[in-house]
């Protein structure tokens, strides 16, 4: 039994700042400064009010539009986030309450920017075991809520949104292999340090980063995954039609496709349009590229994330 995706969508908030509002709303920095060092020129924030599970919604009912499904069919929700509506309940469990599916098994994956890579991990081995035949695996997020405007070195980076895909099993081969890693040792070198304890935030609810020590970090480790992975499945780098990479930056990325030897023809990236969404940056720029028709059926595709923990991982699919 094969895990195989049916169907993929996606949801960004409708308010697109460019990286010239950030300088107009006092931000000390610039277009120029912004676009060279990351490949950022606009990202999506939600409205005050909008939550992950919103924009986790529209993006699981556009998937499951895609797969042809009826939503009663799915028997797991594994939404990945960094940034949950509640502590508790998870926001998956929200999610399924808002598409009417009560008894599916529902958890949230923490696994930041690497959480949709693990999340589709987790789906494929639930699958493949036998005990459930249709997941809905999200990366939804509100990173906007934990960015202080004032560390011009985070806030630029990342954007809102939410991607989705309908996983289920197949005869046909889909996922063919996946790798996730993390290394708690490197936690401060990215995080949000702060907590709620007794009604009040002890610590830090904001983003801190170590830029250049996360950037050497994750230019390593993708290029590692990502070999560990074709390896896995005696694959060579040259047989891929598309890598969907964590959109965290153009440089990060262009630096992969480099040491996989990968022309940038081969690479999804919406880092541009999108900023980093975070556990939700894969899952869009898959959708993008479905439904502007460059990744089609049967092609091999790697996705790879890199993130907070510090979390990476890759899965290798047929589409
Ligand atoms: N605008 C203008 N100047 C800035 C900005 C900004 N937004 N941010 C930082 N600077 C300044 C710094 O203050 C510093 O000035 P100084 O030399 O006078 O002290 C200078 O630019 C260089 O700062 P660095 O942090 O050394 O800049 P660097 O070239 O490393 O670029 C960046 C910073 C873009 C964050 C880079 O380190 C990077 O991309 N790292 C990866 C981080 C990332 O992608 N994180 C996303 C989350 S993790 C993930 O998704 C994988």
């Amino acid at each position: 039994m094969h895990a195989r995706i049916t169907g993929t969508g996606s949801c960004l908030p409708p308010t697109v700042v460019s990286n010239d509002d950030l300088v107009a709303r006092g931000v000390d920095t610039s277009d120029q400064w912004i676009v060279e060092r990351t490949g950022i020129r606009y990202r999506h924030l939600a409205e005050d009010g909008q939550k992950t599970s919103d924009l986790a919604l529209a993006a699981s009912l556009k998937a499951i539009e895609a797969a042809g499904i009826e939503a009663a069919k799915i028997d797991l929700i594994i939404l990945a986030t960094s940034t949950p509506d509640y502590i508790f309940p998870s926001s998956a469990c929200l999610l399924q309450s808002r598409l009417g599916i009560g008894g599916a098994a529902a958890f949230d994956v923490q696994a930041v920017c690497s959480g949709f890579a693990y999340a589709l991990a987790i789906a494929e081995k639930f699958i493949r075991s036998g005990s459930h035949r249709c997941a809905l695996v999200v990366g939804a997020e509100v990173f906007s809520r934990i960015l202080d405007w004032n560390d011009r070195g985070t806030c630029v980076l990342f954007g809102d949104g939410a991607g989705a895909v309908i996983l289920e099993a197949s005869q046909e081969p889909g996922i063919l292999a996946s790798a996730l890693h993390a290394d708690g040792a490197q936690h401060g070198i990215l995080e949000v340090p702060g907590n709620v304890c007794g009604g009040r935030v002890i610590g830090e609810p904001f983003v801190r980063m170590d830029g250049p020590a996360v950037f050497k970090y994750a230019v390593r480790v993708l290029a590692e995954v990502a070999q560990e992975v074709l390896d896995g499945a005696g694959m060579d780098a040259a047989a891929l039609d598309w890598l969907v990479p964590h959109q965290a930056n153009i440089r990060i990325i262009q630096s992969t496709a480099k040491k996989l030897g990968l022309p940038m023809e081969k690479v999804v990236t919406t880092v541009d349009r999108h900023g980093n969404t975070s556990a939700a940056s894969i899952p869009l720029a898959l959708d993008t590229a479905v439904r502007d028709g460059r990744i089609r059926r049967g092609d091999l595709l790697m996705l790879e994330g890199v993130g907070g923990g510090f979390t990476w991982g890759a899965v290798l699919l047929r589409f």
